[in-house]
């Protein structure tokens, strides 16, 4: 299937590398595909970037039936436009369709209309480092009717935007409060998936963390509030007397391409990794026993982000001195390293997309 191109009249200026943020500017096009019943996926077309035109009754308003991805592209040291593990991205988006009742899109035209777009928008691609073109494809139900049941109608959508640092403490050790109350996705639900409902359910834990002064939420899984699952929006692992756990993979976890990438990472590194569940109390007692060495958040947007201190029911820890731990930086080296083609790339992980 054809991928139609309408280019823009009035290509935008593009920001200043020093001050990009996350996810401020958006690129001059973006993709679009729709779905109904009667065609399925059809009409995938990159347009000017701008606003779309929808009637106040739009399912996705009302029952927050929508999914997306995140993913980022790099320019590598010989001009090479890269992207780190795509079809991953791709697969996870049809699993997160799968649990949101939105139907099945073609994984190998999606992945096209994404290298298109960023082969048409190469010159936003910023090159410091610590910066690169973020990819957001999302999905949103259309149909216009206020019952509650699937749309019959859907927009895929991808957008683009030059990014810098996610978090503005950038590669520093951040303070974390260990969410004793809400929870951000229980067994059966919708955790696993990339759905915007489970981000929306988690912002009012996350402003107040952030009003004691902490930079994210650790969240306790939902049934018994005991185990560590995630930090903000990003996966966890600690390193307990220099074995790397980091919890294993239900229905409650988002299982991110990060997580994944650092797992086969530390395996090639002969360094002992555990997939299990973990209590929130073996932490902080590993800590009182001097072996909680380190521990880290991590996702595509920051990559890896270490945690520098954990608070839990009035319980204050620090972890390594305030500093990055080895292995974190170590890891943080090494895949922004492949993903941006500076270091090699043993697991053959990184795309090349052509421009
Ligand atoms: N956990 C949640 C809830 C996320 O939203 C993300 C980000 O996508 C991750 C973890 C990390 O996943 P990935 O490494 O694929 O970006
Ligand atoms: C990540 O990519 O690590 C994320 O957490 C995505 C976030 C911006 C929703």
């Amino acid at each position: 299937m054809e991928i139609a191109l309408v280019k823009t009249a009035a290509p935008k200026p593009k920001p200043d590398p020093a001050t990009l943020g996350f996810g401020r500017v958006f690129t001059d096009h973006m993709f679009v595909w729709d779905y109904t019943q009667e065609k399925g996926w059809h009409d995938p077309r990159i347009v000017p970037y701008g606003p779309l035109e929808l009637n106040p009754a739009c399912a996705v308003f009302h029952y927050g039936q929508a999914v997306f991805e995140g993913m980022k592209a790099y320019r590598g040291p010989d001009g090479k436009i890269l992207l780190f593990r795509p079809e991953q991205n791709m697969a996870r988006l049809n699993r997160s369709n799968a649990r949101m009742s939105i139907p099945q899109f073609d994984e190998e035209l999606a992945l096209r209309a994404i290298k298109e777009l960023v082969s048409l928008e190469r010159d936003w691609i910023p090159t410091a480092p610590g910066t690169a073109l973020y990819i957001r494809p999302f999905i949103i139900a259309t149909d216009n009717v206020l019952g509650v049941r699937p749309s019959n109608t859907y927009k895929f959508m991808v957008i683009l935007s030059p990014v810098g640092a996610y978090y503005e403490e950038g590669l520093n050790p951040v303070s974390i409060y260990v969410e004793p109350h809400f929870v951000r996705s229980v067994r059966g639900g919708t955790g696993f998936a990339k759905a915007a409902g489970n981000y929306a359910g988690s912002l009012l834990a996350q402003r107040n963390a952030q009003a004691k002064g902490h930079a994210q939420v650790l969240w306790l899984d939902g049934i018994e509030q005991k185990y560590v699952e995630e930090v903000g929006a990003m996966n966890v692992f600690f390193n307990l007397g220099g074995e790397l756990i980091t919890p294993d993979l239900g229905d409650s976890i988002l299982p991110g391409v990060t997580r994944d990438s650092i797992l086969q990472l530390l395996r090639s590194w002969g360094i002992p990794t555990v997939e299990r569940r973990l209590a929130v109390e073996e932490v902080f007692q590993a800590h009182d026993r001097g072996e909680l060495v380190e521990a880290f958040g991590c996702g595509t947007a920051a990559v890896v982000s270490p945690i520098g201190r954990l608070e839990y029911r009035e319980r204050i820890i620090e972890i390594g001195g305030g500093k990055i731990g080895a292995l974190t930086q170590k890891l943080y080296h090494t895949l922004t390293g492949i993903q941006s083609g500076v270091l090699p790339d043993p697991f053959g992980w990184v795309v090349e997309v052509e421009s």
